[in-house]
């Protein structure tokens, strides 16, 4: 069921929902999330179940505000905290250590957890309407509300054709941000980006004064993660990423007999053939970002078995839409 998110009565609602240990459908400025109270290990074991997902595979904790990490984490790195204040309520998620019992099966169990205060305003009304609760739900746990290893959803819609009429979905709009959360580990002593967004290195670096290391630069086990697995966000059709010149010679071998290929493009390109649907990727990697899972969304249902994407530009901004077409593109 779809409550529109913007009225109060949706918003207590859905918080009684969680409270009682049942899934819902939140937005937030990057992805739709598969929410539960973080404390209730049996509401969580429902999102592991609902999403087809391993269960060593940790879960974001999501909390109203900065204050209520102190339920959650046993301490805050300096520059863990320069982050918070300088992205907070936003798209960022921060891997602290975790005090010894909260969020147990949200996390896995690993002696870490994943923190994020989004800032759209109906996940806002939610988190604190559930701190106001009696008893009170302090963290919520949300992956992106997709099937395990599918295109994360940026509409309500998306989210009901995923789950079902069953679960309760709150509708807050289209999400602005489009891909999922920056992810920066702050258990290791300097950061760490384990999953690149709207938020860059760039960004990063410039709040705490560090250069954020890539986990390929760790020697350590970094832990399991589905939102760092080489193959994911899989659109059903095989998706190819290609420089312009690779893509118009592709093009120019098909001649006019292409059909059921989907084109995501940069540069002008020549077609003839009429079953290939072309499309303009925007100029900028932030609107490229909010747009990118439901064009792909869209691609499948124009029943494409292919989608060629010409490969965005190697620079700081676009390393979320990168990340996510690469990964998406190892799926096939
Ligand atoms: O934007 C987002 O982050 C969205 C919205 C709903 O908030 N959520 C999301 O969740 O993308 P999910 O489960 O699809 O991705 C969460 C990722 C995990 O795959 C993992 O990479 C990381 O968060 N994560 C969570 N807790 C962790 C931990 N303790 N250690 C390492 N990674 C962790
Ligand atoms: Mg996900």
């Amino acid at each position: 069921m779809i409550l529109d998110g913007t009225l109060e009565a949706s918003v207590q609602a859905a918080a009684v929902a969680l409270q009682q240990g049942r899934l819902l459908g939140l937005p937030t400025e990057t992805v739709y999330g598969l929410a539960a109270d973080s404390d209730n290990d049996a509401a969580v074991a429902q999102i592991f179940a609902a999403k087809g997902r391993p269960a060593n595979h940790p879960l974001i904790v999501h909390v109203a505000d900065a204050a209520a990490i102190t339920r959650y984490a046993k301490e805050v790195p300096v520059f863990a905290q320069q982050l918070i204040d300088a992205f907070w309520p936003g798209p960022l998620t921060l891997i602290l250590p975790r005090l010894p019992h909260a969020a147990k099966a949200s996390t896995g169990g690993q002696d870490s957890v994943g923190l994020r205060c989004p800032s759209h305003p109906v996940a806002h009304a939610v988190l604190q309407a559930c701190q106001q609760l009696d008893p009170p739900v302090w963290g919520v746990s949300a992956p992106s509300a997709n099937k395990f290893g599918r295109v994360s959803p940026t509409t309500a819609e998306h989210v009901a054709t995923e789950f079902g009429e069953e679960l309760l979905v709150l509708d807050g709009g289209a999400c602005e941000v489009g891909i999922e959360s920056t992810i920066v580990d702050c258990t290791r002593g300097v950061p760490v980006l384990l999953r690149p967004g709207a938020i860059t290195r760039d960004d990063i670096a410039h709040a705490c004064g560090q250069r954020p290391l890539s986990k390929e630069e760790l020697s350590a086990n970094t832990p399991r993660a589905s939102g760092t697995l080489l193959a994911h966000y899989a659109p059903n059709a095989k998706v190819r990423l290609m420089d312009a010149r690779q893509l118009q010679s592709a093009l120019d071998i098909l001649g006019s007999e292409g059909k059921n290929i989907a084109v995501y493009h940069r540069s002008p390109l020549k077609c003839t053939a009429k079953g290939i649907a072309l499309r303009a990727m925007p100029q900028q990697a932030l609107a490229t970002a909010r747009e990118l899972f439901g064009t792909l969304r869209d691609f499948d249902e124009t029943g494409a078995q292919l989608i060629w994407i010409e490969t965005p530009p190697d620079t700081a901004d676009w390393e979320g839409v990168r990340d996510r077409l690469q990964r998406a593109a190892a799926a096939g």
